[in-house]
């Protein structure tokens, strides 16, 4: 290897989150550290979109969180090596030779420009890279597709990269950690997709196979104009949708959909249903709290909802929630928050039964 280059061992983490949030996912991932009695420190610049810990000692870090127990991180990655001055005419050689030294052998090699603006005029290069490099690695019988490892080559420009590993049993399956979704045809707003990745992100397959079925039934509170409704339509579920304001006509039309103009802190169901889901604009803590009563009182199964995050301290706030969560519905649940792609000032959280099919 040389001088321009220096490895990590993969004993420090690198992820992928929303530019701008990268304190949070800092601060985050320093506490997830320090769960495991380990000190990390965050190198990181704000709107970069990438946040890396390092150990703050002589102890290596764990092996970097499963990327679906992290708030703020769209993807989990052990760092193995940083590049400060590729060659342009070379730049894949190097972090080939740093996966061939470290006696790897990868099932896929993914080339990433992170989710920031930096990273959009490195788009193409990525993916001339990434063409490039799947013959140069099976020249080098660096490619095994039994293997559980992906590599994951970063670049911050032409010139600095940074190449990480991914376990694919815990990390996400997306490149940066971001779900392509299209946009589905008649959908009232914009904010349809957040419940679509919600499902997708925060619920696994078991959890979509036992918990998102035709026939269920779902209430959705701060409905209008429908986008999450809609997307409880497209799965064959009967909802109740409650908001003073209007609901789109053809959702309407769809004969599935009741719409209660009420106030939604105060609505309750006749019967529990399979889910409630929750998109109110509202002090975190409040919302946290009526999810958690709806919960406990078994008013529904299943709750996705999403917090607006104050401007400040917005890991501790988020936090905060997840622990009246937890703390109050105890085992029997599983709490999952994430800062989705479609997402901004907000973070998602899912409350599941702990096992969905029983
Ligand atoms: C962000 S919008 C919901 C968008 C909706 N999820 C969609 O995908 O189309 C928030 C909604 O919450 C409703 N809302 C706010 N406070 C409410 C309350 N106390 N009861 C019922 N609805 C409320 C607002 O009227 C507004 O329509």
């Amino acid at each position: 290897m040389n001088e321009t280059s220096s490895t990590s061992d993969g004993r420090s983490w690198l992820l992928h989150c929303r530019a701008g949030f990268e304190a949070e996912c800092a601060e985050e991932a320093v506490d997830a550290a320090a769960q495991h009695g380990r000190a990390g420190f965050a190198r990181t610049e704000r709107g970069a979109a990438l946040v890396e810990i390092a150990p703050a000692d002589q102890h290596a870090l764990p092996p970097p969180p499963h990327w679906r127990n992290l708030v703020f991180a769209r993807q989990s990655l052990a760092l193995l090596a940083r590049f400060d001055a590729l060659d342009p005419k070379d730049r894949l050689g190097p972090p080939i030779d740093a996966l061939a030294a470290a006696g790897l052998r990868i099932a896929d090699w993914w080339v990433e420009a992170p989710d920031s603006e930096a990273g959009e005029d490195l788009r193409g290069l990525a993916r001339a890279l990434e063409a490039a490099a799947l013959p140069l690695l099976r020249k080098r019988t660096l490619v095994d597709p039994a293997s559980s490892m992906r590599a994951h080559l970063v670049l911050r420009d032409g010139t600095h990269a940074l190449l990480a590993l991914a376990d694919v049993r815990h990390a996400a399956p997306w490149p940066q950690g971001i779900p392509r979704l299209k946009f589905p045809r008649g959908a009232p707003s914009r904010s349809t997709l957040k419940l679509d990745e919600a499902f997708l992100v925060l619920l696994d397959d078991a959890d979509r196979r036992a918990l998102l079925r035709p026939g269920m039934t779902a209430v959705d509170l701060g409905a209008s104009p429908g986008g999450w409704t809609f997307q409880l339509v497209a799965r064959g579920m009967r909802v109740t949708a409650v908001d003073n304001g209007p609901m789109d006509d053809a959702l309407m039309a769809s004969g599935q959909v009741e719409h209660r103009r009420e106030d939604g802190f105060r609505f309750r169901p006749r019967q529990r249903v399979d889910w409630v889901v929750c998109d109110m604009v509202e002090q975190p803590a409040r919302v946290a709290t009526l999810m958690r009563d709806w919960l406990s009182e078994g008013a529904a199964r299943a709750a996705v909802f999403n917090l607006k995050l104050p401007m400040k301290k917005r890991w501790l706030e988020t936090q905060r929630c997840i622990a009246l969560l937890r703390d109050s519905l105890g085992d029997a649940w599983t709490v999952r928050a994430k800062q989705l792609y479609h997402d901004r000032e907000e973070v998602t959280v899912a409350v599941l039964p702990a096992r969905p099919g029983g």
